[in-house]
């Protein structure tokens, strides 16, 4: 075969360069015949379309064109022609073709329209499909927009350990991490387990969030945010839960609550915004074929201011939805951790837009926020979207050391765990806020998928660490 420097599909499909001959490489998505011609439709994941491979049948030999069936990996050479079908604006006349993987008919992507739990079973291969590539093409451009918002801004990208012995979120939802012989435990003579053998020399687990270093470092470089894996063993089996996802926490030295909440509407309608503008093939497909209201609902937010309200505010609201007669499952009252369909009956029925909800009650939000001066909450705001419910979670933080060590010594948090962080407030103490954006319910909301299993490439959840 001639040797021609590859195009990539998308820069082939933008070319007027009519007459020269190319090579594209990729995988057969479908193939049709007639007795002359066989047009083979070739996908290389660079761009949603495809190219048409066209193939004057009579020039090629018969076996090798058996081999090309659906799922098959091609290299062709041919001459790239202005395209007179409808839909695309090039095609290609074969010239060469080589086979350079075959596919037989046991490929579990042969058939088009499966359900998404059975692509969930070939997670391996799910992302040769239209959805799945559109999916991760745009996570792709979600996490580069992300970057690109925070350095732009002056922030700087913070690397904070996955491996930890502290528990960020105080939910005790942490997998453990040991190197031990679990059919061989040492215990002491209260039979707990001995860690000071195991590797690090005392218990260590995944992290929950990288806020509590996240915050060393706002309290030294200013302004930072972390973006990485996060992990959590909470058994939850819901369209909105992975065990494994990735966070992104923004912190920033002298940030109140109201410069968080604009931060974190400020950054969201920007990776919404870019969306728009640099994934706007991948989202018009999603949008057509999984999610009719999509382009409208992202256009909508960027647009529009969100909602700031007290949780006692919203708890009102709530309540007077269940006197006028509004059924939820979960019962409403002051100090209730709000569930997903509260959220969502104040963002879809009640506000019909985003709302930042702040100033929890105390005992259903982590130790390190601000205590307000009624006693009773704290200086917390979760931003809750359409579809979603909590998108974002986040706070100002408890800056007095005294108060501080109060809640932790309260809630009988182990010293041994967070004399580090409790340095933070004994050294030049300053006002600080943060928030956590789970990146799979930015996809989720960015794609319009409905499962969050099918934002991530390997979802983990319970039961589940396929592939
Ligand atoms: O509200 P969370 O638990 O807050 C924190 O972890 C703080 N340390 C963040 C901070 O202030 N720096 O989690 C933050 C966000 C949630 O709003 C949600 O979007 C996402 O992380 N999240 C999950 N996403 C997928 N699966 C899970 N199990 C999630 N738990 C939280
Ligand atoms: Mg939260």
């Amino acid at each position: 075969m001639k040797a021609i420097r590859r195009t990539k599909i998308s820069d082939l499909l933008k070319s007027t360069a009519f007459g020269t001959e190319v090579n594209v490489r990729g995988w057969v998505r479908t193939r049709r015949s007639s007795k002359q011609v066989a047009f083979v439709a070739l996908n290389d994941g660079s761009t949603i379309k495809n190219v048409q491979v066209v193939i004057d049948v009579e020039k090629f030999d018969e076996e090798m064109l058996k081999l090309l069936t659906t799922g098959a990996c091609l290299s062709v050479n041919g001459m790239l022609v202005e395209s007179i079908g409808g839909g695309q604006s090039v095609e290609i006349q074969a010239t060469e073709i080589e086979v350079l993987g075959e596919c037989d008919n046991t490929y579990p992507l042969q058939k088009k329209g499966q359900t998404m739990e059975y692509m969930r079973t070939v997670a391996h291969l799910r992302p040769r499909t239209n959805t799945f590539g559109a999916v991760f093409r745009i996570r792709h451009n979600m996490a580069y927009a992300i970057h690109k918002f925070f350095h732009d801004k002056g922030f700087y990208y913070f690397h904070t350990p996955i491996i930890t012995a502290s528990d960020c979120e105080g939910a005790g939802q942490m997998f453990q991490v040991t190197t031990m012989n679990l059919y061989d435990l040492k215990k002491d003579d209260e039979g707990s387990i001995k860690y000071d053998s195991d590797f690090f020399g005392k218990q260590a687990s995944l992290t929950v969030s990288g806020q509590l270093e996240g915050e060393l470092a706002a309290t030294a470089l200013g302004a930072i945010y972390t973006f990485g894996p996060t992990f959590r063993a909470e058994n939850s089996n819901t369209p909105r839960h992975l065990a494994e996802f990735w966070m992104i926490e923004p912190e920033v030295a002298f940030n109140d609550i109201t410069d968080n909440m604009d931060l974190a509407e400020e950054f969201i309608k920007y990776c919404v915004q870019w969306a728009l503008d640099h994934c706007m093939e991948d989202i018009t497909f999603l949008n057509n074929m999984i999610d009719k209201g999509l382009i409208e609902r992202l256009r909508s937010i960027v647009d529009t201011e969100f909602v700031r309200l007290a949780y006692t505010d919203g708890i009102k609201i709530l309540e007077e939805a269940v006197a006028a007669g509004h059924k939820f499952e979960f019962p409403v009252y002051w100090g209730v951790d709000l569930a997903s369909e509260h959220e969502r009956y104040l963002v879809e029925h009640h506000f019909k837009r985003p709302v930042i909800l702040t100033d929890y009650p105390k005992e259903i939000k982590a130790f390190y926020m601000k205590q307000n001066e009624d006693g009773k909450t704290v200086r917390a705001m979760d931003v809750l979207f359409p579809k979603i419910g909590e998108i974002i979670g986040g706070s100002e933080r408890e800056a007095d050391y005294g108060k501080l060590l109060a809640r932790i010594e309260e809630l009988g948090i182990p010293m041994k765990d967070m004399w580090w962080y409790l340095d933070t407030r004994r050294y030049g103490s300053c006002p600080h806020s943060g928030f956590g954006l789970g990146f799979e319910r930015l996809l989720l909301f960015v794609t319009g998928m409905a499962n969050i299993r099918d934002v991530i490439p390997f979802p983990r959840t319970p039961n589940n660490a396929e592939f």
